[in-house]
């Protein structure tokens, strides 16, 4: 079979990186980057570390307001798609560059299959739920990460076509753990942190830092945690932070952004992380690290469970109390499937082929 998968923001890498591998061994597959993401370390540095082979295309849309990102990415995908006709167009997750591609290759008449389809934080003032009920509503197939995935998908009248398999991001996690151990004592000590004495924090979501007193309460309660805050940033909060000259306290270290081997161990050896992040508020469940999560409702509410994870919005207070709360006593349970997501989707799109 021939797929086409699109891919475009740092947190697809990953998660295609692991379905490439399964998929590549029986069927073709091109790689389309809309380019969406582009910095060395937002994007070329997964692709050396996961070994992924390199896009066939990249559109090299670049950053621009959510209508011509998008409008960008289905123009620059309508033409690859109507050339390649592929037997399915995988997209992955809720950007902008998911979207597009859903939209294009579903108005071409071929078949979508959306990884990590169902997830809902039901505030449409969020970009990413747009497009992923967007997306959702389009697909022939629906990968789903977790059980919560596929009732929220039952409540809008999707049954058909959703495949219940667990979460590609725990697969690569699994799959990376051998290198992150490799690294993780250089990481520490190129920071001069220890393992347990220090909190890792990210933040990148429109909310959080389109806003400078929402940034500034985040950048305050870092300043008020009793040991050191690495914050990786992304270059849209450096931004932010930059162009409001807010302040930030000695114990929070600004970073780049780190590759993902460096990411997995910072966040393995926290004392706990606290993030806007879909993606690292899993991977903090999934290596037992308390997170917060500085949002006030999360898709991932399977993370919630036992304590592992608090939303605390932007609360400084809260923020404070949360980071610096007990470790749980109980320990994360198995919600995010077997680490055989990547898998079970290449033998369903076998077992189920499209039919066009
Ligand atoms: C996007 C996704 C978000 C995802 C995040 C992962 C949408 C609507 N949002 O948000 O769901 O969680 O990626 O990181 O698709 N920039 C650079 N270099 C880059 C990329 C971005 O400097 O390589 C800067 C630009 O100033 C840009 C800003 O970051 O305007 C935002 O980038 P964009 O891709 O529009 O949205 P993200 O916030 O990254
Ligand atoms: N990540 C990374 N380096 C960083 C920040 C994040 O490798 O500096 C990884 C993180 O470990 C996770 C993914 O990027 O695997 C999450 O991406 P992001 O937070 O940008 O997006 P989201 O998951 O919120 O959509």
């Amino acid at each position: 079979m021939r797929f086409v998968s699109i891919v475009g923001a740092r947190p697809q890498f990953m998660k295609a990186a692991v379905l490439s591998r399964a998929l590549r061994q029986r069927h073709e597959e091109l790689l389309v980057h809309t380019g969406q993401h582009y910095d060395d370390l937002m994007s070329d540095v997964f692709f050396r570390e996961l070994e992924m082979p390199a896009p066939d295309v990249n559109l090299g849309i670049g950053s621009a307001s959510h209508a011509v990102q998008t409008a960008r990415a289905l123009e620059g995908l309508e033409a690859v798609l109507r050339e390649q006709r592929p037997d399915a167009v995988i997209v992955f997750g809720d950007t902008n560059s998911t979207l597009a591609g859903a939209l294009a290759a579903a108005k071409l008449g071929l078949p979508v299959a959306h990884v990590e389809a169902g997830l809902r934080s039901y505030e449409r003032d969020l970009p990413e739920e747009i497009n992923r009920v967007l997306t959702d509503h389009v697909s022939t197939y629906l990968f789903t990460p977790t059980a919560t995935a596929v009732d929220c998908l039952r409540k809008e009248g999707i049954e058909k076509g959703v495949f219940h398999v667990g979460d590609v991001m725990y697969d690569s996690l699994l799959f990376s753990l051998r290198r992150v151990a490799e690294v993780e004592a250089s990481v520490l000590a190129q920071y001069g942190i220890a393992a347990g004495a220090y909190f890792l924090a990210t933040a990148h979501r429109a909310s959080n830092t389109d806003d400078a007193q929402a940034l500034g309460a985040l950048l305050a309660a870092f300043g008020g945690l009793d040991a050191p805050v690495v914050f990786p940033t992304h270059p849209r909060t450096q931004a932010a932070i930059d162009s409001a000259g807010l302040a930030v306290a000695p114990n929070v270290s600004l970073l780049p952004p780190v590759g993902y081997f460096e990411m997995l161990a910072l966040e393995r050896n926290a004392r706990a992380v606290l993030t806007d992040s879909g993606g690292v508020q899993r991977e903090a469940y999934f290596l037992a690290v308390p997170c917060v999560t500085l949002r006030t409702e999360t898709e991932w509410p399977e993370t919630l469970v036992g304590g592992w994870n608090v939303l605390t919005g932007t609360n400084v207070a809260g923020i404070v109390d949360a980071a610096q709360r007990p470790r749980p006593q109980t320990a994360p349970l198995p919600a995010f499937g077997d680490g055989r997501a990547s898998s079970k989707i290449v033998e369903i799109l076998e077992r189920d082929p499209p039919n066009r």
